[in-house]
Parts: structure tokens; sequence; C-alpha cells
């Protein structure tokens, strides 16, 4: 890095990553390393007006490739969002494909790329056993993923979630050629996020590391990763929703968010598992809801991942270096950032939990809660969430 300039880097775990500000610039050579030459652009309607997209599509044109544009994505995108992409992908004549957005424009791209060449319906290729070996892989495009915020961490991700609307069930659709050739971090993509975006995108970041810290399994990698993602987070979390246009901080993100998805290869756990059910019955955002969860949870699994937390808090030097301290941290960030306390506040009731509850115990991410969670421990869980009870730990 150079001295008291921003830091860059090029990485090649999972995949390519080229980090750094103004690094946008290098999309047609990414495009031309992933062996793209005439590339679908996917983005979201909200970034053609903020202007991201006409900077990605300047940064293609400038390198003499030619791209096309599809941005008919939803916030949580559908199936049939999928077939509308790949309809512009053949019609475009394209051979690979730009992903520009949060994840929602990544995971549709990922499908695009998938499905583009198959003959199966996508929902064949569900993450379900090996479902995944039945895609003709020779006919999986190649996709650069550019993020546009820091939180879900899917352009290091080989899995995109596409809502099944003839079920109402969001699926994950799996394949390892989903992980994107090239990403490209780039800071300034990211300034202009408003403060309540930034903060609940990168509490789901937060969770990302902390829950894959402490999920069941032996995964010393993918812990370490946590534990720096974490640090990165908790010292520049704040300061981002503060000052977006802080490209340290931006940056510092960026990276949080992209670790915690290399790390949530070890399993997620309970805030996941219990958020999921609340984003698909009422529609709040999936980080915020997260966000919202994280205290309760983790009071619940303190008494088997006591020691994790000490080192945690050690290592992020909390001051005292008890599992509390980690408790303390979470809810202080939490309030700075302007997370609300409680369940409630995002519309939930003591009424829903009887629906939420069998929801919750089927999602994937439960299976890696440090701590087993029966229907009555998720049923409790709902209970505090909604009304805001935490003990003292
Ligand atoms: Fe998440």
């Amino acid at each position: 890095m150079p001295e008291g300039g921003l830091p860059r880097g090029d990485w090649s775990y999972p995949t390519a990553i080229r980090f750094g500000a103004g690094r946008l610039s290098e999309l047609p050579d990414a495009c031309r390393e992933a062996g793209i030459e005439h590339p679908l652009l996917v983005s979201d309607p909200g970034l053609v007006e903020a202007g991201l997209v006409a900077r990605a599509e300047g940064a293609i044109t400038s390198g003499n490739l030619k791209t096309g544009l599809f941005t008919g994505i939803q916030g949580n995108p559908t199936g049939a969002n999928v077939e509308a992409g790949i309809r512009a992908f053949h019609d475009g004549g394209h051979d690979g494909l730009v992903a520009l957005g949060g994840g929602s424009a990544i995971d549709v791209a990922k499908t695009i790329a998938l499905m583009s060449g198959q003959t199966r319906p996508v929902w064949d290729f569900e993450d379900r056993e090996d479902w995944w070996r039945r895609a003709d892989a020779s006919a999986i495009r190649p996709l650069i993923a550019i993020p546009t915020t820091a939180g879900t961490g899917s352009e290091v991700g080989r899995a995109a979630v596409i809502n099944d609307e003839t079920t109402g069930h969001k699926k994950l659709i799996f394949h390892p050629l989903l992980l994107p050739r090239v990403a490209i971090l780039d800071p300034e993509l990211t300034v202009g996020l408003p403060p309540a975006i930034t903060a609940a995108t990168g509490m789901d970041a937060l969770v990302h590391n902390l829950e894959a810290y402490i999920a069941r399994g032996h995964h010393p990698i993918a812990e370490g990763i946590a534990l720096e993602g974490l640090r990165l987070i908790a010292e520049n979390l704040e300061r981002a929703c503060q000052n977006g246009a802080d490209l340290h901080a931006r940056g510092a993100m960026l990276v949080g968010s992209a670790m915690g998805a290399i790390a949530f290869q070890k399993g997620l756990g309970g805030v996941h598992a219990l958020a999921h059910p609340v984003g698909s019955l009422f529609d709040t955002h999936h980080g915020l809801t997260n966000a919202v969860l994280l205290p309760y949870v983790l009071a619940f699994n303190m008494p088997v991942v006591g020691d994790k937390l000490a080192r945690l808090a050690r290592f992020l030097d909390l001051g005292d270096h008890t599992p509390q301290a980690v408790m303390r941290w979470a809810l202080e960030l939490r309030r700075a950032v302007g997370i609300p306390h409680d369940l409630g506040a995002l519309g939930v009731s003591e009424g829903d939990i009887p629906r939420l509850v069998p929801l919750a115990a089927d999602d994937q991410a439960a299976a890696g809660n440090p701590r087993s969670l029966s229907n009555q421990d998720i049923a409790a869980l709902y209970s505090d969430a909604i009304v805001g009870r935490l003990a003292d730990n």
C-alpha cells in the first residue's frame, strides 16, 4: 500500500478479487481475463437513477467492448426476472455477464450465467444433495461481479437466492461455477449508499462473520477469516454510516462483507434461520432483520460459545475480555447505527409466532447454530425479540 494512500490489492482467494478505489476502470481488462467480449450488464433501476450504470457502461465501452443492459430485477428477484434476463442475453448475442448491484442483481446475473445454456428448469438446480451435477457445466457463462453494497458478499459466493413465485419459497440455486471469475471491490461505488442502508447491509455482513465464527463444525480457516472480517466491521461500520464519503471505511466494509461470505461456507446460525421467515412474511430488509435478532440469539448461544466469544473480545480489544463484552459491543454498535431493538418495530407481533416457528426450524441456517434449536426455543426467541426482552448476561 502506498504510504498515506488508499489501500489496494490483487487476491485470488476464493476468486480473483480486485480491490481498491477507482478500479471500476479495469472492467474491460477483467472481462477479457474472463473471456468476455460482449457482456450483458445486469443491474437494477435504482442504480440507473444513481448514475452507477452509466459509469459501468462507460468503463466497458472505454475498453472497446460493446455491452447490453438488463435491469428487470425486483428487490427479491423471481424466476420471471431470470427468464427475462435469459431472453435479453440471447437476443443481444452476449457471451458473458457483468453484475453491478447488491445481492439481487448479482444473484440474477449468476442465475442467467447458469441457465442461458441449460435445458432443465432453474428449480432443478436448487441447493439440494448434488443436484448441481445435473447442469451442463460447459454451458455456464463467465461472470464479473461488482458489488454496490457491503453486505451480502454474493460476489464471492457460489449460490444465488431466487424467489419461486409459484410456491412463494426463496430457493438457493447452487453450482460451483456460479463463483464470479472476477470480483471488483471499488469503494467509490458505495459512497452514495444512504446511512440506513449502509447500516442494515453492514450488520448483515457482521452477522455473517459472527454466525460463521461460532457455527457448528471444524473450520479454522473460515473462523480466522471471520475474526478479521469482524474487526474490519467493528472499526468501520459506524464511520461509513457517519461519513459515506470515507473511502477507507467504505473499502474496509466491502472487504469485511466479502470475508463474511467466504467464512459462511462453514455455516450460519439462528439469526439467519429466524430472520428468513420474517423477511418472507413481512418483506422486511434482510440485514435489518438480522441486526434486530442478533442479541437475542447471541444470548441464547452464549452458554455454549463462551470461550470463542471471549477470544473475540480479546481480538476486538473490547475492554474486558468476556462474552458479555461482545454482547455489549453488539448492542452499542446496533444502537449507534440506528437499528431498532425489537421485532415489534418491524411489524411482527406475538400472534405471528406460530406461523414463523416451523419456517425457522426448517431453514438451512438453523443446522449451523452452535446450540440446538427446538421449536420451543425458537418460539421463545421470537417472543423475546418481539417485545425486546433481553436478560442481563
Ligand atoms: Fe445474510
